[in-house]
Order: structure tokens, then sequence, then C-alpha cells
């Protein structure tokens, strides 16, 4: 006999297990399953995000940029340190130690919320009218029968064709996460989210970094002018970086990688490597699912087919994440779990998706939220932009850190914010200001007039708004 349940999710990264918590809050029986293993073979919830993407990433950003402020940033201040080194495998296990604590983290809350947790993969086997037959194949073999269910399957890395991912001379995100000895030599593909945060690890602990990016922009998504002052300062740390790229072959050898291409300039070109990082974006993940045994729709990309709501083509069949379209960003997938959570329990939940943030945590940290300038140009709409410099903020010059600066962007009749940017110090931090700006709809004046402490980084963000007005008090 199958278990039943109002609601099964499928995936236990951060769209699922949040969706499922939320269900489960809301009075809804809920399970959530969730394939990931351990290295003993045991339950690892929090997906991509926790097991190979975020947590470990952030883990590893953190450490590298300690190792690389004793080595450069720390004499400034009258530490003197001599005979620095890195020892990798301890990062590496201090890293695994992280993601360990968030993976036991939400088992630990779904014990909490009454949320049946499952350890494998998850199916559809069947649709009748009692619902849907989820077929659970692990350990334990089960069947559930589920009125509601939410795929939350999440993505994985795209390989380049002809360069399948070995995982050790050819790395995807997760080797990039435990490569085990500092390479002489590191090439990237694709200069994107992972390409810039997973080169500055290796970078600050002692390879020499190439990217090669087929497109002729660095960081078209972003405002330009932030972009610009990121490409400067990223070159300067030692980050070499080829625009224009084109790849034509890779091969793997005993001793590294070769990567060949066409420059920018139509020459030939080869890059030798001892390790490559190909991050060149990510595909939805529904292999296993057996959505088309059921019917249900995906799109011409591979994503589950899902309205503004995350409703699938199937009746009581959501989909959340990465999955579905929009940003592959784990607070956009937290969010439409919780809103769909809220839809089966006959609430009304809701996404803003003009109010999700980006954050880039490299060092400078860029973070942004809303248009940027040249989307603004693009669809006519006028505009006032202030900039101030985080050279003339206090906090910054005693933290050491003026690289940078925050940009505002809001409506030239209104005052509506209508952007924020930020290349900077803690600009993950900072940007949380201007997410709550523009979800009040509040206006550059608003923020202008609210008392921000001093000395804080916050002040630049208050200048940046003052500076909309042509005033500001510090620059
Ligand atoms: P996932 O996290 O991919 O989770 C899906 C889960 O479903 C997985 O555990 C998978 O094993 C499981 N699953 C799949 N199919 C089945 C099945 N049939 N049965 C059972 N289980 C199944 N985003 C940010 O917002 N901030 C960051 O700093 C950030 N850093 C990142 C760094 C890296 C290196 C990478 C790769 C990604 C990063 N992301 C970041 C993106 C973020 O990880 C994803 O957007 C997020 O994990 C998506 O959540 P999800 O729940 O949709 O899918
Ligand atoms: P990405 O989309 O950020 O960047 C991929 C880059 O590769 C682009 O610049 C693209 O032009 C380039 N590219 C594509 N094909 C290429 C080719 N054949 N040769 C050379 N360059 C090529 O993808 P990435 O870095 O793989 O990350 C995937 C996603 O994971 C991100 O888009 C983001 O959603 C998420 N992520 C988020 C993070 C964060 O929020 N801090 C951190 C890491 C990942």
């Amino acid at each position: 006999m199958p278990k039943n349940f109002d609601v099964v999710v499928i995936g236990g990264g951060p769209g699922g297990y949040i969706a499922a918590i939320r269900a489960a809050q809301l009075g809804l029986n809920t399970a959530c399953i969730d394939e990931w293993k351990n290295a003993k073979g045991g339950p690892a919830p929090g997906g991509t995000c926790t097991n190979v993407g975020c947590i470990p990433s952030k883990a590893l950003l953190q450490s590298s940029e300690h190792f690389e402020h004793a080595g450069h940033a720390f004499a400034d201040h009258g530490i003197d340190l001599s005979g620095l080194k890195i020892d990798v495998a301890k990062m590496l296990s201090r890293k695994d130690h992280v993601v360990k604590q968030n993976n036991e983290g939400i088992l630990y809350l779904f014990k909490k919320n009454k949320v049946s947790f499952f350890h494998g993969r998850g199916s559809f086997a069947a649709a009748g009218e009692e619902g849907y037959e989820i077929a659970v194949d692990g350990d334990k073999p089960e069947k559930l029968l589920a009125t509601h269910v939410i795929v939350a399957t999440g993505s994985t890395a795209r390989a380049l064709p002809g360069a399948d991912f070995d995982e050790e001379r050819i790395l995807s995100n997760d080797g990039a996460l435990r490569i085990a000895a500092v390479p002489k030599t590191l090439g990237v593909i694709g200069s994107g989210v992972i390409g810039l945060e997973m080169g500055s690890v290796w970078r600050r602990l002692g390879a020499q970094v190439s990217v090669l990016e087929a497109l002729p922009t660095f960081l078209g998504a972003v405002d330009e002018q932030i972009a610009k002052e990121a490409f400067k300062v990223f070159t300067k740390q030692g980050l070499q970086i080829q625009l224009g790229a084109k790849i034509s072959q890779v091969k793997t050898g005993k001793k590294g990688v070769t990567v060949h291409y066409t420059d920018a300039g139509g020459a030939e070109c080869k890059l030798e490597c001892e390790r490559l990082i190909v991050s060149i974006g990510r595909v939805p993940n529904t292999v296993g699912l057996n959505a088309q045994g059921v019917g249900l729709k995906l799109d011409e990309r591979g994503f589950v087919a899902v309205d503004d709501d995350c409703r699938s083509n199937l009746s009581n069949v959501w989909a959340v994440g990465d999955v579905v379209r929009g940003p592959m960003l784990a607070h956009k997938a937290e969010e439409e779990g919780v809103a769909v959570a809220e839809r089966i329990a006959g609430q009304h939940g809701h996404v803003d998706f003009n109010t999700v943030p980006w954050v880039i945590y490299t060092s400078p940290e860029i973070a942004w939220v809303g248009a940027t300038e040249q989307q603004l140009k693009a669809e006519g709409r006028a505009y006032r932009a202030g900039t101030f410099p985080f050279m003339a903020n206090g906090r910054a010059r005693a933290l050491g850190d003026t690289t940078g600066m925050v940009k505002m962007l809001a409506d030239a009749t209104t005052d509506e914010v209508l952007g924020m940017h930020v290349i900077g110090p803690m600009a993950s931090e900072l940007i949380a200001e201007g997410v709550m700006a523009m979800a009040f709809k509040a206006s550059s004046e608003d923020i202008a007039r609210i008392c921000h402490a001093h000395p804080s980084l916050s002040e630049a963000t208050k200048e940046a708004a003052l500076a909309v007005d042509k005033r500001t008090l510090n620059f």
C-alpha cells in the first residue's frame, strides 16, 4: 500500500526543502524525496546549493580570502607574518564540515516540521484519480501517493561538446571545489559567476588563472559601469581574462589539458593548463523523473514548462527552482517554493522577480537588483543616476578596502528606485537595502533621508541616493 501525502516534493535543494517545510507549516501532510549521497552513502539534503554550490564555494572563498589578506593586506595593519602557507587538505576538510553541518541542519528541520524524508530517486509511476503515484528508488524502495507534487530537481553543469567532465582534469563546479593541491596553471572556460568565484579562489592560493570567455563583453548582465570596474580590478589582481574566445578543441593528457581556440582577432591560440574548469552555464535536471510517462511538459530547452505561478501542464503538479525558467539562484528557488506551498494551501503566494538580487562573491563583491543603466536606456526610460565611491567612505578606509562604488538609479519623474548596483566590500549585505527600497517602491529621496549608522559601508548607499539629486555630502 502506498503511503498517502497531501504534498510530495521531489528534490531537497533550496527550492524543494523550503517548499516542504512551508507546506508542513501550513498543516499539509508532506514528504520530501532527495537522492544526494554523502561520502558514506547517507542522505545529504540541500541539493547543489549545499553540496557543490553556494555553501562550499563560499567556504573556500572565505579561506582563500583570509590567505590573501594574511599575505598581502595584514602588513599594512602592522601585522607581520612570515612563512605563510596554505594547508589545502585542511581547507577542503573545513569546507566539507560546513557542508555536513548544513546537511544535518536540513534533516533536523524536516524532523522539527514533521516532513517525512525519503532518501532515493523519486519518479512519477502513475497518475490516477486519487493523485500521483511516486516511486522512491533508494536503499528502501517505497511507493507514495500524492495529491500535489512539487518538482524541484534542480540543475547540473553544462559540458562543452567533446570535453566531458572527468573531475580530474576537466572540472565542473563539483571538481573545482575539491582540487587537492593548488595547480600551477588553471584554465577556466566561461567568465560567468562560477568562473569568477572559483577562478578567484585558486588564484588567491597561487594558481596562474586564465579565463576564456566566448562573448565580446564582460559580465553582460551587469551594469556596464560596474562591469568595467570589475574587469579592471580582476585583471589587476592577476586573473587573465580573454574575451571573444572561440573554443575549437579540448585535449587531455597526462600532465594536463590543452585548449585550442581562436581569439577575438581571429588568431589560432592554445592554452595549456594543469586543470580546466568548465563553467558555461547549467542545464535543468529531469533525468529519471519519468516526466514523459505522465505527460509532464518540458520546454524546448528541457525546463519543466510552468506558468507565472509555477503550475505545470498537469493539474496539481508544480515545479520550482533551477528546473524552471528564471535565474538559477538559491533564493529565487526558495521564494518559489514558499509561494507554491502557500498556493496549495489556498493562500496567495507571490514572487516578485523584479526584486531578486544577484551577488558575485568575488573580492570586491558585486551585487545588484533591478534595472541596469543600459536596460533603462534601451527602454527609453528617463532616469537619474547617483554614484558614490567607497574611497570617500570612512569605514571602507578604516577597513583598508576602498575599491568600488554604490550606484543608484531612480525614475527621473517619480524618483522611484529602479536599480541599485554595488561593487565593493560587503556588497552582498548592502544590496538588501536596495531590495527593500524597491519592494516598498521607495524613492531615492526616502533612502537619502534615512539615518544610516556612522561609520558604516551603508553610508555609501545613502550618499549614492543623495548623488541622484547631485547633493552628496562627503564627495
Ligand atoms: P538543486 O539545489 O540543484 O537541488 C535539487 C536536488 O534534487 C538535488 O539534491 C538533486 O540530487 C535532487 N534530485 C534531482 N532529481 C531527483 C529525483 N528524481 N529524485 C530525488 N532527488 C532528485 N545561488 C545563489 O543564490 N547564491 C550562490 O552563492 C550560489 N552559488 C553557487 C555556486 C556554485 C558553484 C553553483 C553550481 C551554484 C550556485 N548557486 C548559487 C546556484 C544555486 O546552487 C541553485 O540556484 C540552487 O541550488 C537551485 O536550487 P534547486 O532546489 O532548484 O535545485
Ligand atoms: P553563467 O551563465 O554565469 O556564465 C557562463 C559564461 O560562460 C557566460 O559568460 C557565457 O557567455 C560563457 N560561455 C558559454 N559558452 C561558452 C563557450 N563555449 N566558451 C566560452 N565561454 C562560454 O554560468 P556559470 O558560471 O556556469 O554558473 C551557472 C549559474 O549558477 C549562474 O548563472 C548562477 O545562476 C548560478 N551561480 C550563482 C552564484 C551566485 O549567486 N553567487 C555563484 C555560482 C553560480
